[in-house]
């Protein structure tokens, strides 16, 4: 079948059709792929069937891979390039990270290299709920109000992680993206603590008009997953969420591996 990109919304995202990831890849799918990544930031592959080593070697054609910093105890065993997304528990205890994205978020942004992109798998899935959420941030910057571009000028903000405070960086509230030179928002609520140079209340009041903006349905595309789709996003100019709503519930089964790209300091 020869290779097809299909949009899925009007904000962002698009479907990859006839190419199987189980193979190598050619370098001219490449290229096609990787242009459609850089052109509707999210990428759906349906009915893959893949290895943790395959899933791996695609991954790695768009870079070198991050280690997690959660890796020691969500990794898969025998495969630390591999997160495991999970609400499996096993022998009382979790496999994986239950809720990856309880807000808004990019990950590993708190980085003083955040992440180029991510691949989620999904291997096991509830009978409904626990889609994930993308909002596309370069639109969202192009549409962002003149004031409060204004309000943010150059200014950076400090990211840090939730799980380890130690881990933190400064970024540009607004970056460029490195490949495509596209201006986004990457500031997110899950992540970003405050706008350098700002008064606590100024940053934090600035911060959720942001953010309220970011959030409107016209950059939002929600991913209801099937069995076998890989989602390859680019942490450079979109934001995520996990949308759980049975997390408590034992019969929720939701199983997922992630990949995670290496990319460069923002700009
Ligand atoms: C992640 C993440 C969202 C989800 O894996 O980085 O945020 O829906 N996942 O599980
Ligand atoms: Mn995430």
């Amino acid at each position: 079948m020869p290779l097809m990109i299909r949009q899925l919304s009007e904000a962002l995202g698009a479907e990859v059709i006839g190419l199987d990831l189980s193979r190598p890849i050619a370098d001219a799918e490449f290229v096609r792929v990787h242009r459609a990544h850089l052109d509707h930031h999210v990428l759906v592959f349906r009915e893959q069937q893949l290895t943790p080593r395959q899933q791996i070697e695609f991954s790695r054609r768009f870079g070198p891979l991050d280690a997690h910093p959660s890796q020691g105890d969500a990794h898969l065993a025998g495969h630390p390039e591999i997160l495991v997304i999970s609400t499996r528990q096993e022998n009382g205890k979790d496999v994986g990270i239950r809720n990856a994205g309880p807000l808004w978020h990019s990950d590993l942004a708190y980085r003083q290299q955040p992440s180029l992109g991510s691949m989620l798998y999904a291997i096991e899935l509830p009978d409904s709920g626990g889609n994930t959420g993308f909002a596309n941030m370069v639109k969202a910057y192009e549409r962002l109000p003149a004031r409060l571009k204004a309000a943010v000028g150059e200014r950076r903000a400090l990211f840090s992680s939730t799980r380890n405070l130690s881990l933190l960086a400064h970024h540009p509230v607004f970056r460029t993206h490195p490949e495509t030179g596209r201006k986004s928002i990457f500031v997110n609520p899950q992540l970003t603590k405050s706008i350098d140079g700002m008064a606590a209340e100024d940053s934090a009041a600035l911060l959720s008009e942001i953010y309220v903006h970011c959030q409107q349905p016209e950059f939002i595309y929600s991913h209801e997953w099937r069995p076998g789709d890989l989602v390859f996003w680019d942490n450079r100019c979109v934001l995520h969420i996990a949308d759980h709503t049975r997390l408590d519930d034992p019969t929720y089964i939701r199983h997922m591996h992630r990949t995670t790209i290496a990319g460069d300091q923002p700009f």
